[in-house]
């Protein structure tokens, strides 16, 4: 038998038409794309991480002269919220990046691996939406699980 995966995501012309508190998050992300230590690449990523509580946790790239031992902005921004919760659970990433400190114009999406720690902190109640931010488009997915279907979730 023959399935099909839809999957449904909102696209805005801005940032700024998206609710208030997305806004907010994907500036975090984009002044966070100046903690980026892109020596190498020089492709700058922010992530800005909201908790439930209302707390927001950034993060960016960070490199490293043996390239596999670097870490993307996403979960650099991650791992940190999730040992600071203290209770609280993830709601929300926003990921922008720059070059030369001008935001790309199209938003970038998030590698394999952070879809993947995404996933871990996606629970049924209280799915993680990402935001994905560019100067010229951004785009918001409900549940990051639709960025990864077929998520191996443990065995
Ligand atoms: N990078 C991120 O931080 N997040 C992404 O979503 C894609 C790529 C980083 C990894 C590396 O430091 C640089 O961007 C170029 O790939």
């Amino acid at each position: 038998m023959e399935k099909q995966l839809i999957v449904r995501y909102r696209e805005y012309e801005s940032a700024e038409q998206m609710e208030k508190v997305d806004s907010e998050l994907v500036c975090k992300a984009l002044e966070a794309t100046n903690l980026s230590y892109a020596p190498y690449s020089k492709f700058n990523v922010g992530a800005a991480v909201r908790m439930s509580d209302g707390r927001i946790f950034t993060g960016a790239n960070q490199e490293n002269a043996a390239f596999p031992s670097g870490l993307c902005a996403e979960r650099t921004a991650l791992f940190y919220a999730h040992a600071h919760a203290d209770g609280a659970y993830i709601e929300s990433i926003a990921i922008a990046a720059s070059q030369g400190g001008v935001q790309v114009k199209q938003p970038i999406t998030p590698c394999g691996s952070c879809r993947q720690v995404m996933a871990e902190f996606c629970t049924s109640d209280n799915p993680v939406s990402v935001l994905l931010a560019g100067s010229a488009k951004s785009i918001k997915f409900d549940n990051a699980l639709d960025l990864l279907p077929f998520t191996f979730d443990s065995f």
